[in-house]
């Protein structure tokens, strides 16, 4: 999610929830709805997509226990093919594993497929569809992304803001030379600095400014900036994928799950007393007739049509997107470079030659095809949003072959998609060097579906490839990378998007 951006499938992993909580209901009652439910399904001529077998009312949920969902996806591909259809409770969710059939869902039949549904955590965090990866695909999303697009995300945005990313791609280099002056022999912790320095660059980017403290009245305190960045950004995180068991049986919503919805809220409430008061903070400087080129100013004059709290939800949504998958992909390829010395010196060799004693900077991106390969092998094996938020379908539809009723929810398994050993050689293996090959082509920066695709295609694409492209160049080119004992081992992922559960431990070595 990009970070909110990625996994309601997260709430596909609540199983544990329903089955207690089930307990006293009359299972006749619910059999009866699951077959009235049912009912709707096969009135084409094409036939339904297979069933992953599962049991009478929680459907595949137990299945789904650990909670990486797609992983279970891909592995079911394995058996029921390209696309199947599971059901978590209550609902029936139609899996898509191939690049084909993802292109068919997020292009051809676009039209068919353009809404969401969302589980009640991020019904109450999206403020109600209120951002732009979550809203449908309405007026609203058409204008949210238009200004998002132009202000921070669309290349001319993108070259006004060049100089807030070379300044923190400097800082994060000058704080890992410091780190290795004073504790030549430690492991660094490359996402504790970098994530710090991506905050700074989208409250930059948002509000024109990295604020240090800020006074929120309504919580009546003074939160420092660790503190702000856990509420805009770890708090909602978490509880973006934070299950509520109602959400597998709709037809239950009138049962109270108090503590699970005064958690979300207090969250959101949070959330917003923060963004209100950096407002406010920001509002004094305009009055002051100080403008700034950022979101902030940007929507306060052009975006009229949008409410208080809209532009306030749109200006969070920034945030939280420039904070979260950048890292992610970056900490990924490190890891990566890291652990395979020869492949890291042939990165090595390519940034010498393209830069000589010059440091890389953007403009040398094109000239750095190796870099770039290992930016999309990274994305590839290690997609950050593993699953694109849950679409619905809203009419009839059909999907490889199969007819998709309405009322159907679609996982992309973009994982599964590019683990297709149709596809990809040896798709487990971290290989940049597939890229450097003729059949991929270099100028399609969606070769991996890592971005989505159509036209919910990510809006970040650019500032995540220049940042993490110019960054993994930068730290290569300054030092050696080298895992320390035991941390090849540690590839697990951890919450919303796929972090790598243990921060990467890396020892340096300056290259000067
Ligand atoms: C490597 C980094 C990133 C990856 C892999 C990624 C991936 C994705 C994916 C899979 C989607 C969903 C597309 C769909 O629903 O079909 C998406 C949407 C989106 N992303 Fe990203 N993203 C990344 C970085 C960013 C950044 C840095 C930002 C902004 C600062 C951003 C902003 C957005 C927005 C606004 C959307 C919603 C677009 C729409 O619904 O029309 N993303 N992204």
């Amino acid at each position: 999610m990009e970070a909110i951006q990625a996994l309601p499938v997260g709430t596909v992993v609540a199983y544990g929830g329903p089955a207690i909580a089930l307990g006293g209901l009359s299972l006749f009652f619910l059999r009866g709805y699951v077959n009235n439910h049912r009912n709707g399904w096969g009135s084409s001529n094409l036939p339904l997509p297979p069933e992953v077998p599962g049991v009478p009312i929680i459907g595949n949920l137990l299945q789904l226990k650990e909670k990486k969902p797609h992983n279970t996806f891909t592995k079911w591909a394995q058996t029921y093919g390209p696309v199947y259809s599971i059901k978590t409770g209550a609902n029936k969710m139609v899996v898509l594993n191939t690049g084909d059939v993802a292109k068919e869902a997020t292009v051809t039949r676009f039209q068919s497929i353009s809404t969401r549904k969302l589980s009640n955590a991020l019904r109450i965090l999206t403020a109600d569809k209120s951002m732009v990866a979550m809203s449908d695909y309405d007026e609203f999303h058409k204008t949210a992304k238009r200004h998002v697009l132009t202000n921070v995300l669309g290349p001319n945005a993108q070259k006004r803001h060049r100089i807030h990313r070379d300044t923190m791609i400097g800082n994060v280099v000058q704080q890992l030379h410091a780190f290795l002056k004073d504790h030549p022999f430690e492991a660094v912790n490359l996402r504790k600095i970098f994530a710090s320095e991506l905050f700074g660059l989208a409250l930059k980017q948002a509000l024109g400014k990295d604020v240090q403290s800020i006074h929120v009245e309504e919580l009546g305190t003074t939160l420092s900036r660790d503190e702000i960045f856990k509420i805009l950004v770890l708090d909602p995180m978490e509880g973006a994928i934070d299950v509520d068991w109602r959400d597998f049986f709709p037809y239950m919503k009138w049962f109270p799950n108090k503590s699970f919805e005064n958690k979300i809220e207090q969250m959101h409430i949070r959330r917003l007393a923060v963004m209100k008061a950096l407002i406010k903070e920001q509002k004094k400087r305009i009055a002051s007739g100080e403008e700034i080129n950022c979101y902030l100013d940007y929507l306060l004059s052009e975006a009229k049509t949008l409410s208080e709290k809209q532009i306030e939800m749109l200006l969070w949504e920034s945030i939280i997107e420039t904070s979260d998958t950048t890292l992610v992909t970056t900490e990924w390829a490190m890891y990566e470079l890291a652990k395979d010395p020869e492949r890291q010196n042939r990165l090595y060799r390519e940034i010498q030659s393209v830069c000589g004693a010059d440091k890389i900077t953007e403009e040398k991106l094109c000239q750095s095809p190796y870099l770039a390969a290992v930016f999309h092998e990274t994305l590839r094996k290690h997609s950050p949003v593993p699953i694109v938020p849950l679409r619905y379908v809203h009419e009839d539809t059909e999907l490889g072959g199969y007819h998709i009723p309405a009322g159907s929810e679609i996982a992309i398994n973009i994982h599964g998609c590019n683990m297709d050993n149709n596809v990809w050689e040896v798709p487990e293996e971290w290989m940049p060097e597939r890229f450097l090959d003729r059949k991929y082509d270099s100028a399609d920066l969606f070769k991996t579906m890592a971005f989505g695709g159509g036209k919910r295609v990510c809006a970040g694409a650019l500032q995540a490839s220049l940042i993490s492209c110019t960054a993994i160049g930068r730290f290569v080119q300054e030092f050696e990378w080298r895992l320390t004992d035991g941390e090849e081992d540690n590839v697990d992922t951890l919450g919303l998007t796929t972090h790598k559960l243990h921060p990467m431990k890396a020892i340096i070595k300056s290259r000067n």
